[in-house]
């Protein structure tokens, strides 16, 4: 059997009919680049998050860049963040000439340890020129939102939540209300690439935020900073969400929560066939809650004892394709090297070694998660 890690054309089988409308109605209809499907996308993610607006873009790595400039950081400035994490979550800082300082990773979670970013609140020596902190919800996995908060509050530290891979997720709060992803930062972004929760078939990305002020700068940034055209007030770049894309995502918004239920469907049976593994120390194995704690844009186990790497080979040999995000955390690139990064953070270079992502999609089948489970098995008896 194979078993991809990904598969895009089963989802599209379930809703080709829909798809092929929509993209038919924006052709005819001449509009293709910031229309109303763009418009109408972002009033319906605003009000799903629990955001007053949202501001379509061309991925979420824009999203990022231009949520940091609008919060005027720039050369000086301190922004903390993950060292585990996609590129583009710290870039977006250096892309602004601000610098980023990281704190390490919480173990169970895979997200940043909000006691280390106290901590550096605290006792960094440089303190007064952190300006922003960005957490990300890795996997779809939502860090304390509560926590966040407070943080937010107490410190008046700015906050740009990475939700390219949160969408939906859920936090619950003492008080019992939950609050989504993305609901809580001054601003917080999306990203639409194709493997996402949410995803579009091409690039896309969206900023979400509360402020009036920073929503009007992303509107104007991401329109070459013209908010009348050929006027340009700010220097801008060309970020646009095009109609097509927001048609199609506006189709699948509809199955969103559908999709995340059945991706923790997924992840509960992975863990129900696994957990004689955890058991026995050869395999740590996601907590899987009810709600959307997590909405399991990755399924994530860490494989002990230094043998996922020929964990790995042994699914490749028998057809399931699996990844590691991510092999290197981003205090070891090379292009930050120049930063003077001699620091580490054992707890994201650990991850780094044992973390092993298993085939995760909506339409993922059960006996294909019996094969993988079946085959993960089978290479642990051999141990
Ligand atoms: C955590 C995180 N941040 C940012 C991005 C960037 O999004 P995009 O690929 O749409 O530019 C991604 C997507 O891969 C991501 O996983």
């Amino acid at each position: 059997m194979k078993v991809p890690l990904f598969d895009l054309t089963r989802q599209y089988q379930s809703i080709r009919s829909e798809i092929l409308n929509c993209i038919d109605e924006v052709l005819k209809s001449g509009r293709v680049i910031l229309g109303p499907n763009v418009e109408r996308l972002e009033n319906e993610i605003a009000s799903y998050i629990g955001v007053r607006y949202a501001i379509g873009v061309a991925n979420g790595s824009d999203a990022l860049y231009i949520a940091v400039k609008a919060l005027n950081i720039g050369e000086g400035d301190l922004v903390i963040t993950t060292p585990f994490t996609f590129f583009a979550t710290v870039s977006c800082i250096t892309r602004n000439r601000a610098s980023f300082i990281f704190a390490d990773i919480d173990e169970e979670t895979f997200n940043v340890d909000l006691n280390e970013v106290e901590k550096i609140l605290q006792e960094h020596p440089n303190k007064e020129r952190i300006k922003a902190f960005i957490p990300v919800h890795l996997f779809g996995r939502t860090i304390d939102l509560e926590r966040l908060e407070n943080i937010k509050n107490k410190y008046g530290l700015k906050i740009i939540e990475d939700c390219a891979q949160s969408i939906g997720s859920e936090w619950t709060y003492s008080s019992g209300q939950r609050k989504k992803s993305g609901s809580v930062g001054d601003l917080a972004i999306l990203s639409f690439f194709p493997t996402k929760n949410l995803g579009a078939y091409g690039d896309g990305g969206m900023i979400l935020t509360n402020d009036e002020k920073l929503a009007e700068f992303c509107k104007v940034f991401r329109v070459h900073g013209a908010k009348v055209k050929y006027f340009h007030e700010i220097e801008g770049i060309n970020s646009r969400l095009d109609e097509i894309q927001a048609a199609i995502l506006r189709v699948k918004m509809k199955y969103l929560d559908d999709y995340h239920r059945k991706r923790i469907e997924i992840a509960r049976k992975y863990n129900d066939h696994l957990k004689d593994l955890q058991k026995n120390g050869f395999i740590v194995l996601p907590k899987v809650e009810d709600g959307f704690g997590c909405v399991f844009h990755q399924y994530v186990v860490r494989v002990k004892n230094g043998l996922r790497d020929s964990l790995k080979e042994f699914l490749k040999q028998n057809g399931v394709e699996t990844a590691i995000y991510y092999p290197l955390p981003m205090h070891k690139q090379k292009c930050f090297e120049k930063d003077g990064l001699t620091y580490s953070f054992p707890k994201a270079e650990k991850a780094c070694q044992e973390v092993l992502a298993l085939p995760m999609f909506p339409e993922l089948l059960d006996e294909e998660i019996e094969y993988v489970s079946s085959k993960i098995l089978e290479f642990f008896k051999g141990v």
